[in-house]
Order: structure tokens, then C-alpha cells, then sequence
């Protein structure tokens, strides 16, 4: 800017403004220079240029005129210039906010219409755990014969956990089934132990609920197990009961060929071998035929099959009908009622459907692992 186009260089005298009427038309022509070098703003250069130009706190347009115009004015003009430099400050900074906001939102859509022509980010959305899917599976086919689901607590009472289901104390069952206790204040009541086994949900729905009954009941369990290829010290369950006025051995086993027939396929057949729990009489150990050699005990690619070392059937779950000394402790009349109970694995039997030669895999959350089971 040179100081014969710039006015504001020089005092008012010296211009020879000396009405209000003259000072009135050099604000109006400074008021079009300013509008004039805002509507040539392009970009955010020639706003930074416009800003130091006119804003500047030393040699800025504004600086200037108050410097020149305003400080040495004649006293009957002082308040004249004041007011029309406050107009025209006023002017000048609404012109400047509308060109840095109108900078700012072009600069958003610039950064916006650069984001439209990248690939998407890409967030995976997971899916159930196997061991959520295979309890899925398991509860729709006992969903479809009429069971329904029920829960009970993961924190247990001995009493619930052992003496309802016909377990005493000292009884050396119990052994079987090493026990987190909790620790609790002085002065608690009694102990409190995580559940071993989903059993003690037999005892709880028996004590709400009168015959008939047909419940399952999915959920984790743990004991002081140390953990390898097919033990974990926490895993899961799904016990079974049915109860009523006439329920028969025939029913059980065939409730469980029909259950074990659907979840591994029509051609696996079923048996059962004498077992021992306090809670049923008499007591089962289901297997079925080994569904990685077809029964046959030799692997497909010769030689003895690993997975049933060459028997040809492969253990499940420990079944078998309620023992009548289990009906005292809800009250039943062990006379009229008979029933069936069973508690199926889930992590092992997982393993067997598919293929899976490691417990440890389901809780170590490695995705090259989940990803297989979308
Ligand atoms: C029981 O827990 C009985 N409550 C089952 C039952 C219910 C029998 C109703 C009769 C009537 P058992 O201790 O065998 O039984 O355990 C049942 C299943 O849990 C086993 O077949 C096995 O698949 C699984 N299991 C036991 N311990 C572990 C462990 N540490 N890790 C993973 N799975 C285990």
C-alpha cells in the first residue's frame, strides 16, 4: 500500500477533513476498500493477508486510523471520528468472522469429500462364542421335545452343592469334586463354595416347582482342577431333569439317543455303561459311537484311531433316574414321582463335534481361533 492510496497514513489535517460531512465520506470509501479486498479472499493465504492488513496490532489499517485519525484530531471532531471508527471496527470485524467461518466449513467439506474416496473403516462385529453356540444348539433340540431353560446361582451353598443331592459330609464322593471355597468376614453364615456342577439347580427347582417337570439348565462350574488338554478349572454345563408320575428308564435313554442323534448326526449310536453318582439309581455313563472313525475303532487313514483309542466309542455325560432319597429333601413322594436327570460337558463335548484337540483354546481368545466358528 502506498501512502498516497493510504489515507490512513497521514492525520485528519493533513488530508484536509475537517466536517463531519468529509469524515462521514472517507469512512465510506475505507468501508468499500475493506469489502472490496474481502471479496477477493480465496483461500486461507489471502485471508491471513486480509487479517494482518487490516487487523494487525501494529501497522494493521485499524492501528493506523486510530493512531492518525483519532488520537490527533481537532477537539470539535474527536467525537465524530470516535463514532464513526467504532462503526466501521464493527463492520470490519463481522466482514472478517464471516470469512473465517465460511473458511473453516470449506476446509470441513475439503476434508469431507477426502474421506468419501477412502475405503471405509472396516470394525469387525464378532460373533458368539462356540461354546455360546453349541449351548444354542443343545437348547433348541431340548426346546423342541419341550424343555425350558432355568438358572440358578454360581455361588452355592454346601447344602445345595452336597447334602440335597445325597452327598454328606465326609463322603468320599466329594473328593471327586475338588472345591473353591470362599473366603468370607468372621461371622458369616455358614460357607459359600462356587458350584462344581449345575446339579444343585435340580434341588432348587424341585423345592419352587411341582411335577411335572422338564427343565435344563445351562452354566459355568469350576473346580480346583489343574488345567491341561481336557480339564479347565472353569467350564460349563448343561444339566437335565424331568420329573413326573410315570417316568421310565425307556424315556431317559430315549430322550438322550434322541438328543445325542441330533446334536452329532442320525447315524451315531448310543449306549450306556453302569456308572455311580449319589443323586441318581441307577447311574449311566453315556458314550457314543466315535464319530471320527464311524464306530470302527481304525482311523480313516489306517492304523487305530486316536480320538476312542480303538474302541470305537467315545465317552459323553454321567446320567441316570433321580435317586428317591433326593425327593425327601423337596418333599416329593419318592412314590409317586420317577424321573431322570443328567449333566452334560459343553467344552468336551464341543471338542468332539468339532474337532478341537485342546480345552485351553476356548479361553485364551486368540481371533485366528474364534474367526473359525463365524
Ligand atoms: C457331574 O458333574 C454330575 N453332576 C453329572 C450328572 C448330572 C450325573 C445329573 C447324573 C445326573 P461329572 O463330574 O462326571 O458329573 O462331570 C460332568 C461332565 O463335566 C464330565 O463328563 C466332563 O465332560 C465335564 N468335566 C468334568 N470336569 C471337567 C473339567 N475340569 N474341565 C472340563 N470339563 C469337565
Amino acid at each position: 500500500m502506498s501512502s498516497v492510496n493510504n489515507p490512513f497514513e497521514k492525520n485528519l489535517a493533513a488530508l484536509g477533513v475537517a466536517s463531519p460531512e468529509q469524515l462521514q465520506s472517507l469512512f465510506a470509501a475505507l468501508r468499500a476498500r475493506l469489502d472490496a479486498e474481502a471479496a477477493s479472499i480465496t483461500d486461507a493465504n489471502s485471508l491471513k493477508t486480509f487479517r494482518d492488513a487490516w487487523f494487525g496490532r501494529k501497522s494493521g489499517v485499524l492501528t493506523l486510523v486510530g493512531d492518525n485519525w483519532l488520537k490527533p484530531a481537532a477537539a470539535e471532531l474527536k467525537r465524530n471520528v470516535g463514532q464513526e471508527l467504532n462503526k466501521f471496527k464493527a463492520h470490519a470485524q463481522s466482514v472478517l468472522t464471516e470469512k473465517e467461518s465460511s473458511a473453516d466449513s470449506s476446509a470441513d467439506d475439503s476434508q469431507s469429500s477426502l474421506d468419501l474416496s477412502l475405503p471405509g473403516v472396516i470394525r469387525p462385529i464378532g460373533t458368539h462364542h462356540l461354546i455360546r453356540q453349541v449351548f444354542q444348539e443343545i437348547e433348541d433340540i431340548f426346546f423342541s421335545i419341550g424343555f425350558s431353560v432355568v438358572e440358578g446361582p454360581e455361588i452355592e451353598t454346601p447344602y445345595y452343592n452336597f447334602e440335597a443331592l445325597n452327598i454328606p459330609e465326609h463322603h468320599p464322593v466329594r473328593d471327586d469334586m475338588d472345591t473353591f471355597y470362599l473366603d468370607l468376614p468372621k461371622g458369616a453364615p455358614g460357607p459359600l463354595l462356587l458350584r462344581t456342577h449345575t446339579s444343585p439347580v435340580q434341588i432348587r427347582t424341585m423345592e419352587k416347582r411341582q411335577p411335572p417337570i422338564r427343565v435344563i439348565v445351562p452354566g459355568k462350574v469350576y473346580r480346583r482342577d489343574n488345567p491341561d488338554a481336557t480339564h479347565s478349572f472353569m467350564f460349563h454345563q448343561i444339566e437335565g431333569l424331568a420329573v413326573d408320575s410315570d417316568i421310565t428308564f425307556c424315556d431317559f435313554t430315549g430322550t438322550i439317543d434322541y438328543f445325542v442323534k441330533q446334536f452329532f448326526g442320525e447315524s451315531v449310536k448310543t449306549r450306556f455303561r453302569p456308572s455311580y453318582f449319589p443323586f441318581t439309581e441307577p447311574s449311566v455313563e453315556f458314550d457314543a459311537s466315535c464319530i471320527f472313525c464311524g464306530g470302527t475303532g481304525t482311523a480313516k487313514a489306517g492304523g487305530t484311531c486316536g480320538k476312542c483309542k480303538g474302541s470305537g466309542w467315545i465317552e459323553l455325560f454321567g446320567a441316570g433316574m433321580v435317586d428317591p432319597a433326593v425327593y425327601g429333601f423337596v418333599n416329593y413322594d419318592p412314590k409317586k414321582v420317577t424321573g431322570f436327570a443328567f449333566g452334560i460337558g459343553i467344552d468336551r463335548l464341543a471338542m468332539l463335534k468339532y474337532g478341537i484337540d485342546d480345552i485351553q483354546v476356548f479361553f485364551q481368545n486368540d481371533v485366528r481361533f474364534l474367526n473359525q466358528f463365524p
